[in-house]
């Protein structure tokens, strides 16, 4: 058993990118966003045909691996991990009270913690390690320094670490939809959160030591927004509109002004920039093998 980074929660609230932004602040209970979350788990699942890449199908059907999820949120990934491949336990960590507290079979549990802080396992626990849509959780300086470092010091020599996120800017983008993605990443920008990490994590992988000469799969695959590109692409377009809704509830609205009463219709003009522009948004997946 190795020692670990600090379990202690803190007494101050911590900083969540993702509350403040999406949640706008208001009571969990009231205001999670359960459904736009499940459409993005669903629309991941689609885009890359499946809930993960890395080669650990062999272990799932093994009792005793363990798979852990961080920033699980409500789960949906734990859920139907859980439902393919019945005999692993699964872990959801994440530090907002989301997860349900009944409905799931028990070999999944669920943790509130900040990985901030420092996970509540052992050195070299987990076969399974996935993590996904955290990238603006966590400042740049978090990422270079404590993120990967976290994960890969309770993942088990030879198990495996998956990552998928999404770039914040979006290509073939109309001006409204411009407009309000540069409000959106200058506000990261004020949190020290970079809107492109994603585009870093493979160095960011590569700088842990021991993963210097890893092979690190990079997959990257296009989520597209209108009807141009079909059911995926309604569906696509449906998720960032419902995205843009909240960010122009809040200091974004604000910040372009854009009236509450208003909203409607610029998601409107949105939309049919979608369809204009035939935007898209790149999404990735990394997936990296611990060294023996
Ligand atoms: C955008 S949601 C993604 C949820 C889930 N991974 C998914 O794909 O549906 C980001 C989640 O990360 C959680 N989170 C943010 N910072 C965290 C931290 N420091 N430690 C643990 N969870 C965190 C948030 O509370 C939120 O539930």
């Amino acid at each position: 058993m190795g020692s670990h980074i600090s379990k202690k929660k803190t007494t101050l609230k911590p900083r969540n990118n993702y509350e403040e932004i999406f949640l706008l602040n208001k009571s969990l209970a009231e205001e999670y966003d359960y459904d736009r979350m499940h459409l993005s788990h669903n629309l991941t699942r689609e885009i890359f045909s499946g809930n993960f890449s890395s080669p650990v199908k062999p272990i799932l059907v093994d009792k005793n691996t363990k798979v852990l999820d961080v920033g699980c949120g409500a789960g949906y990934w734990l859920k139907e991990m859980s439902a393919d491949f019945p005999l692993p336990n699964y872990v959801g960590v994440d530090m907002l009270p989301i997860f349900p507290k009944t409905g799931f079979p028990n070999r999944i549990t669920f943790q509130q913690y900040n990985l901030l802080q420092g996970l509540p396992f052992e050195n070299n626990s987990f076969d399974f390690i996935h993590i996904q849509y955290l990238a603006f959780d966590f400042s740049e300086p978090e990422w270079e320094t404590l993120v990967f470092q976290e994960l890969v010091r309770v993942l088990k020599p030879g198990g495996w670490l998956e990552v998928c996120d999404i770039e914040s800017v979006p290509m073939n983008s109309g001006p409204i939809t411009d407009l309000i993605n540069t409000s959106m990443c200058k506000n990261y920008i004020s949190k020290n959160v970079n809107p492109q990490i994603v585009q870093r994590y493979e160095s960011l992988i590569r700088s842990i030591p021991s993963f210097s000469s890893s092979k690190i799969n990079h997959e990257i695959r296009n989520l597209p927004l209108g009807i141009w590109a079909d059911k995926i692409g309604e569906l696509g377009s449906l998720f960032m509109k419902e995205t843009c809704r909240l960010f122009l509830q809040g200091k974004i609205g604000q910040d372009v002004n854009i009236k509450r009463k208003n909203i409607n219709t610029t998601l409107d003009e949105i939309s049919n920039e979608f369809e204009l522009y035939q935007t898209f948004f790149n999404i990735h997946r990394l997936y990296v093998q611990k060294p023996h």
